[in-house]
Parts: C-alpha cells; structure tokens; sequence
C-alpha cells in the first residue's frame, strides 16, 4: 500500500501525530499507557487531561506535552518494546529479554517468515512482525476465540495487519495452516510436544529453526524428546536472566595516613603549621555502578532445535 505521507505504524516511523495513531503516553519510568489518538477526545492523566485535537493531533512525536493540570508528559512513538510494558495483558506474556534472545536465535530478518503459537495477548508477535517486515510474514495460530479476535484488532489499528494472519484453531490438532514455507517456528502453549510433528511440516523443506518457551522442565523434557523423534538436531536450552546494574555518582571518603614522612623536610620552627594533610579532601566523588538487591527470577526456559535440510 503507498501512502501520500508517512503514516504512524509499528513497522515505520512517522515524524507527526495524526489522527487515528496509537501513541505512548510516558508519565515515568514505571507509568506508560498506549492511546488512540481521536480528533475532539481527551484522555485522564495523573497530570490532567491530555486533549487529542489541541495536544497530539500535528504535534511531533517526542514532544513534552502539558496537561491540564500543569504537569506534563512525552508522547513517544509507538515501538514493540514499548507495547509490550503497556498493551492490555489477556495472557501471561513474554517480555523483552527473552525476545531479543529469541529473535537472535531464531534468525529472524526482514523476509522471514514465522510461525507462531499462541499469539496470547501478541507481545511476542508485535517483536516480530518488527523485524520479518516489509517483506516477511507472521502466522500465528490461538484457540480461544475472543483472544484471537481481540488481536487481529490489535494489528489493523498498528497499521501492521498486512504481515500477518491470525488463526482461530488449536495448534496441536491443527498446525499452522501452512506447510513449508516457514524460516522459524515459535511455541509458549502448555503442551509444545504435541506440536512438534506440525513445526516440521510448516518449516521449509531446506530447514529452519525452531523454539519452544515452557515455564517447567517437565515441559522441557518432553519437548526435547519430542524434538529428538522427528529428527530436530542442535537441541539446546537455556535461560536468560537480567541483571540491571544501577548507574550513580557515589562520595567515597579518603584515607588520612597522616603527615608524609617520606618527603624531604625542612627543619621547622615550633610555630609552624603541622603538614599537609588537613589540605587533602575528605572524600572522593565517583560514577560508578552498583547490581541491583533484587532482580526479575525465572520466566521460562527457550528450548532452540533445527530442522535439517531433507
Ligand atoms: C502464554 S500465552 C502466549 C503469550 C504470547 N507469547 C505473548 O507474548 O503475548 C499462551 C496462549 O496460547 C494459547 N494456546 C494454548 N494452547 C493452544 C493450542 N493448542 N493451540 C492454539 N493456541 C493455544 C492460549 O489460549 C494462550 O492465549
């Protein structure tokens, strides 16, 4: 589809606020809420009202918006990363450390094309669709019916419906409803081995990767012995975990070894001031880093196979 003007998207960048977009609202560092900009609208913030026409619509994406009540917020563009710390959560979802290991894993490129399920509440499938298009393509298969709906919605109103196909059906009993023609499968459902067998037929003849995210490591055994059967090679499984360390200036107080024996003195008068070392700083002031007290534990594990060319 070509557009007169640069449009907001998940997949492209737009310079200004139009209306019809979905922009992020940053408030803070833990407070980021998604709107759907509406001419003549107006959403609640903590700092007021935001009012779409005067306040978004025109505007440029970045921009320090003030809200009714004198406070104000930035208006971010919308990217995957971003949705995933915001969209409406209907399921459990994977979040970005893990996708970032998956998408490197999985080799995932504009032109790739993904199977995934299930598409949940689409976290996984917004990463994704990022970075297959503008060529690729995602088919991503959910059995609950409202989940799929509500998804499909999702993706027309970022703009990134024509990457992708959404299908209502279960997987295990079902498969992708395609057959050779994926580069990567992707898997977080409860029972992925009774999924394998349909991995297989939906990856290309020449091969592809594959991935399955399981909480347990019932799941993970089985999967793999799942794998092993249908001739998936390069089994491996790991487990990604975040330490984020906290970047901040720190005053360390100096040492006083008192006077300095070692230079060479003069002789002094008894009136005279004792040696320098009340002249020296008490204390330092350096940038430093310090491991967080607590951190995010387990998510699950990410087993990797490949299927090899036949
Ligand atoms: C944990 S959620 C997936 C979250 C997703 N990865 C995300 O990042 O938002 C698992 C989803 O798989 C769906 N599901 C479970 N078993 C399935 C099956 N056999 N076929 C299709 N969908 C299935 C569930 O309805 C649920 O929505």
């Amino acid at each position: 589809m070509r557009r007169t003007r640069p449009t907001m998207s998940f997949v492209e960048y737009s310079d200004l606020i139009q209306d019809g977009d979905v922009v992020i609202v940053y408030m803070g560092h833990n407070s980021v809420m998604p709107v759907k900009v509406q001419h003549g609208s107006q959403t609640q913030t903590r700092y007021g009202a935001i009012r779409h026409s005067s306040d978004l619509i025109g505007q440029r994406y970045g921009s320090k918006v003030t809200c009714s009540k004198g406070g104000w917020v930035l208006v971010l563009h919308p990217t995957p990363e971003l949705w995933t710390v915001c969209l409406p959560h209907r399921t459990q979802i994977l979040y970005t450390t893990d996708i970032s290991v998956i998408t490197m894993m999985l080799e995932l490129k504009p032109g790739s094309v993904v199977c995934e399920s299930g598409t949940g509440s689409g976290s996984l499938s917004h990463a994704i669709l990022r970075t297959v298009a503008p060529t690729g393509h995602l088919h991503t298969v959910e059995f609950h019916e409202q989940r799929a709906q509500k998804v499909a919605e999702e993706f027309k109103e970022h703009r990134v419906d024509h990457l992708v196909t959404v299908r209502n059906q279960d997987v295990c009993k079902d498969g992708f409803g395609v057959t050779g023609v994926a580069d990567a499968v992707f898997l977080d459902i409860p029972s992925p081995w009774d999924a394998v067998g349909h991995a297989k037929s939906a990856l290309k003849k020449h091969g592809g990767r594959l991935c399955s995210f399981s909480p347990c490591i019932e799941q993970v055994q089985r999967t793999c012995e799942a794998l092993a059967d249908h001739g998936f090679q390069e089994i491996s499984t790991l487990e990604v975990l975040l330490r984020v360390h906290d970047v901040r200036t720190i005053s360390l107080p100096l040492p006083d070894f008192g006077p300095d024996h070692s230079a060479p003195s003069e002789p002094r008068t008894t009136e005279e001031a004792p040696p320098t070392a009340t002249l020296s700083p008490a204390s330092i002031s350096i940038k430093t880093t310090t491991p967080p007290r607590e951190m995010p534990g387990h998510t699950g594990y990410l087993t990797f196979a490949t299927k090899p060319r036949t």
